[in-house]
């Protein structure tokens, strides 16, 4: 399969996978309108050319919490990537090690945090949900710390897991699940030797690692299930600022209330982000919420975004409506399903490209000069 853009490595990782993860990856809840306005509502942006501006000298480096950072770009949280490639979350670390940019791990990663940690030189970033078993956040929490974990992204927008009708239309969850996963990775003889068989163990590697018992896919269906806790309010992150030395990003913010909020409780940046259209179907898409979210909050905290970024134009577009930096989802566990680290690692050069093309074509010599400006002003 040849691959020249981004968006090619959707297909490879769909002939390398069993449908049941693919289509885990690449669903949404409910009917997937938000997912699909993720993408088109980005695609739409249009970005105002501008000419002969002697574009010879490019600076794509930012700098945020005292990290630099090589591109404008983020690994955003992705449960199970040690399911998607054999030991996904150290092949995603060291690939953004090597190009300069953070790797943020799921709470619900298969390696565990004291797996990651040591491959990498650069601080990894720790995602946590809110949890009922507030032993485990504890837990978790502290092994982070003891591993130099700089940032924390606190996931806020799973209070209540949305429902994804494609899981069980695949076989990730439903009628027959675990026999319909096991033919399916019959028919994926490379994956099934490669990920099924060498990638092992498939635990929940944070989990295992509290509850001191192994833990499987089952697990992390009932686990999760069992443990989002909608009772959460700002008062119950308190105890976790006040535990946390480092930078704490509220991820999942999507109004404008509710980003103040985030600002009022000491918040260092959100991530305004809908799960990539995984929890509530019908929200607005990230880029539509991002302009007035940033027109409020900009001076004071860092605005990640993600949700429906799939390319290095979709990047500009985005801190064009006022975002520091970009998070990518789905678009780069596509590429590390396809080809591993390397795969992870061309798409970031993929991306880097695009983004030097739209910086050129818009006037941009540095990633502070792409703003509003660069849009065509009627969004
Ligand atoms: C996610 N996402 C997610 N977010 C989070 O905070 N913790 C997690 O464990 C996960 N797990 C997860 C698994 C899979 C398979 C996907 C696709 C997504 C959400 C993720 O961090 C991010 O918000 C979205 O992926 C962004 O949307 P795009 O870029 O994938 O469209
Ligand atoms: C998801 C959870 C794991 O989106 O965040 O599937």
């Amino acid at each position: 399969m040849i691959i020249s853009a981004p968006t090619d490595y959707r297909n490879a990782a769909k002939k390398k996978l069993p449908p049941f993860l693919f289509h885990y990856i690449d669903g949404g809840s409910y009917s997937e309108r938000t997912l699909a306005r993720n993408v088109e509502d980005l695609a739409d942006i249009a970005l105002k050319q501008r000419v002969l501006n002697n574009m010879s000298q490019l600076s794509l480096d930012t700098e945020i919490f005292g990290e630099k950072f090589a591109l404008p770009i983020a690994l955003s949280p992705v449960g199970l990537t040690g399911m998607y490639a054999r030991r996904g979350e150290v092949l995603s670390a060291k690939a953004a090690e090597n190009k300069g940019i953070p790797f943020t791990m799921s709470t619900v990663s298969v390696c565990p945090i004291e797996e990651v940690a040591p491959e990498i030189s650069r601080p990894m970033w720790f995602q946590l949900y809110v949890l009922k078993d507030r032993g485990f956040m504890r837990n978790v929490l502290e092994r982070a710390k003891a591993a130099g974990v700089t940032t924390l992204v606190f996931t806020v927008d799973m209070p209540v897991p949305g429902a994804r009708y494609r899981d069980m239309h695949s076989g990730m969850s439903g009628s027959f699940a675990a026999s319909r996963r096991i033919l399916q990775a019959m028919r994926h003889p490379h994956w099934a030797f490669d990920v099924g068989v060498f990638g092992k163990p498939h635990d929940l590697g944070n989990v295992s690692a509290y509850r001191g018992e192994p833990t499987n896919l089952q697990d992390y269906i009932g686990w999760l299930g069992d443990n989002f806790d909608p009772s959460i309010s700002w008062k119950d992150l308190e105890w976790i600022r006040d535990f946390w030395d480092g930078p704490m990003v509220i991820k999942g913010i999507l109004d404008v209330d509710d980003a103040k909020d985030a600002v009022k409780f000491g918040a260092d940046g959100i991530v305004v982000s809908n799960h990539g259209g995984r929890q509530l179907d019908g929200v607005l898409s990230s880029a539509k919420a991002l302009p007035a979210i940033a027109d409020a909050v900009k001076n004071d905290l860092k605005i990640f975004v993600d949700s429906g970024i799939r390319s290095g134009l979709d990047v500009v577009r985005m801190l064009a409506l006022g975002a520091d930096c970009a998070m990518l989802g789905r678009s780069y566990i596509y590429a590390l399903a396809a080809q591993g680290q390397q795969g992870v690692e061309n798409l970031l050069d993929l991306y880097e490209k695009e983004i030097r093309v739209a910086m050129t074509l818009t006037g941009a010599k540095c990633i502070n000069d792409i703003n509003r400006n660069s849009l065509i002003s009627s969004l």
